[in-house]
């Protein structure tokens, strides 16, 4: 989701004439599109914050913007612990990025046209932030990679985890109208793009307020029928709204990749339910069960957090035992932090950082060995991969991802990016699969 947001800021101001850099060094603006996620993405931008400090020492005509979840949830913190920021535009203000620009040349020019460089950038800064959630949908034509595009259908979420800032900084769930969608899926088709991956918090709640109500599975029926689209994606889904309906559409629509990132987030029932999930373990085991059942061979990922507040041996034992009975194709695996507005934060942070180590360490080893035997069933067998890069170190070696989002490496002549290939998988190397592509 951030990346698009970044894509679509990026494509707006191409329209206005700007053009990217490739350093900071060079550039008259800079924009950091941030994450609040989890505590260590915001230290990440306090401390490329800190470094832009001596770049516009150097260039005071320099534009610094702040946007996305970050600006919203520290907005009172970024002016005062970074002065150098010009302005700062929550996730809902994407579109008014490009006019936050120019109000701070605006902002800056009668220090400008007294030749007073010094004071260049220590003006008013300016604040974009407001409680409103995003309001419309602009289809922006930019789209860094040439093959594969992300495609944004909603906006925002209405659950309530309790450990979670989106529903804050992002706001209540809004979807997409599905006309302005599939127009988008269509014109990137047109241009010559093969797959596309949906956009959304929370995908499978997609359209619910629209009447006649449109289901996701609704959705990815139309743009299973868009010509030209090789494969579609999404992400992402709560075990909650992913129904029978959804697995359903996954083995009945011949372009909808057998791949369903399913964050579980803990194997504890009543750590689940101080998570606010939802579900308890055991239905979310029935559930991937009728999945794999419907859809053979699907890959199933997951997020998990150890370390929440009060998360005993025996809930974390839960969650180890859940992985070992799921066992997923890759996991994002994370330390609990307690962020800004989400209600958690209200109980102490108790668990000790050097047992939430050790409780990461545990099941970054345990999926690590799971995703290696999940990955040599495909050994010696062939996988469908879509190229994304033809010649990525020399002529012959090609990139490309499995159905199931493995990443591949293959030696293959005369291919080109979006292509359909069946590659002969050799060996694994980490979540990759490195093979030779079969002759078309
Ligand atoms: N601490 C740790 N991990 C978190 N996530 C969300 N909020 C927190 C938090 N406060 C993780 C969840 C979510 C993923 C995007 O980030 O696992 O699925
Ligand atoms: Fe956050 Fe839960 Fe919404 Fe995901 S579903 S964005 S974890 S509140």
């Amino acid at each position: 989701m951030n990346v698009r947001d970044a894509e679509e800021v990026t494509g707006l101001l191409l329209e206005r004439g700007y053009r990217l850099t490739d350093s900071e060094k060079t550039a008259d603006v800079v924009l950091f599109n941030t994450c609040s996620v989890r505590e260590h993405a915001e230290d990440k931008v306090w401390s490329l914050l800190g470094a832009m400090r001596n770049l516009k020492a150097k260039n005071p005509s320099l534009v610094v913007g702040v946007m996305g979840c970050m600006a919203k949830a520290q907005k009172g913190k970024i002016f005062q612990r970074a002065p150098h920021v010009d302005f700062i535009s929550g996730p809902s203000q994407l579109y008014e990025v490009p006019e936050l620009i120019e109000a701070v040349y605006k902002n800056r020019q009668p220090a400008e046209s007294q030749g007073n460089c010094e004071k260049v950038g220590r003006l008013q800064p300016i604040a974009a932030i407001q409680q409103k959630r995003r309001a419309e949908f602009k289809t922006v034509s930019y789209h860094s990679g040439p093959v594969s595009a992300f495609v944004t259908i909603m906006e925002g979420c209405d659950k309530v985890c309790s450990y979670c800032i989106i529903p804050y900084t992002r706001g209540p769930e809004v979807s997409r109208p599905p006309q302005q969608i599939l127009e988008e899926v269509k014109r990137l088709a047109d241009q010559g793009y093969k797959e596309v991956t949906l956009l959304g918090q929370n995908v499978n709640s997609y359209g619910k307020r629209f009447a006649p109500q449109t289901s996701f599975a609704d959705l990815l029926a139309q743009v299973n029928a868009v010509p030209g689209i090789e494969r579609i994606r999404f992400t992402t889904s709560h075990p909650w709204d992913a129904v029978e309906e959804l697995f359903d559409a996954m083995k009945d629509l011949e372009h909808v990749c057998e791949h369903l990132h399913l964050p579980v987030q803990s194997g504890s029932d009543r750590v689940l339910e101080r998570m606010r999930r939802g579900y308890a373990a055991d239905e979310y085991v029935r559930k991937l069960e009728l999945l794999r059942q419907k859809v053979p061979g699907v890959a199933v990922t997951t997020d998990i957090i150890v370390g929440f507040p009060g998360e005993t041996e025996a809930d974390f034992e839960a969650t180890v035992r859940l992985m070992e009975r799921c066992r997923f194709d890759s996991a994002f695996m994370f330390s609990y932090s307690p962020r800004p507005y989400a209600a958690s934060t209200r109980w102490p942070d108790d668990i000790p950082q050097e047992v939430k180590d050790r409780r990461l360490q545990t099941i970054l080893r345990l999926q690590e060995r799971i995703t290696r035997e999940e990955g040599e069933k495909a050994l010696n067998q062939t996988v469908e991969v879509l190229v994304e890069e033809a010649d990525r170190l020399s002529a012959r070696q090609g990139m490309g991802r499995s159905r199931t989002n493995r990443k591949v490496y293959f030696e293959a002549d005369g291919l080109k990016a979006g292509d359909l290939v069946r590659v002969h998988v050799e060996s694994i190397r980490g979540h990759s699969f490195i093979g030779w592509a079969l002759p078309r």
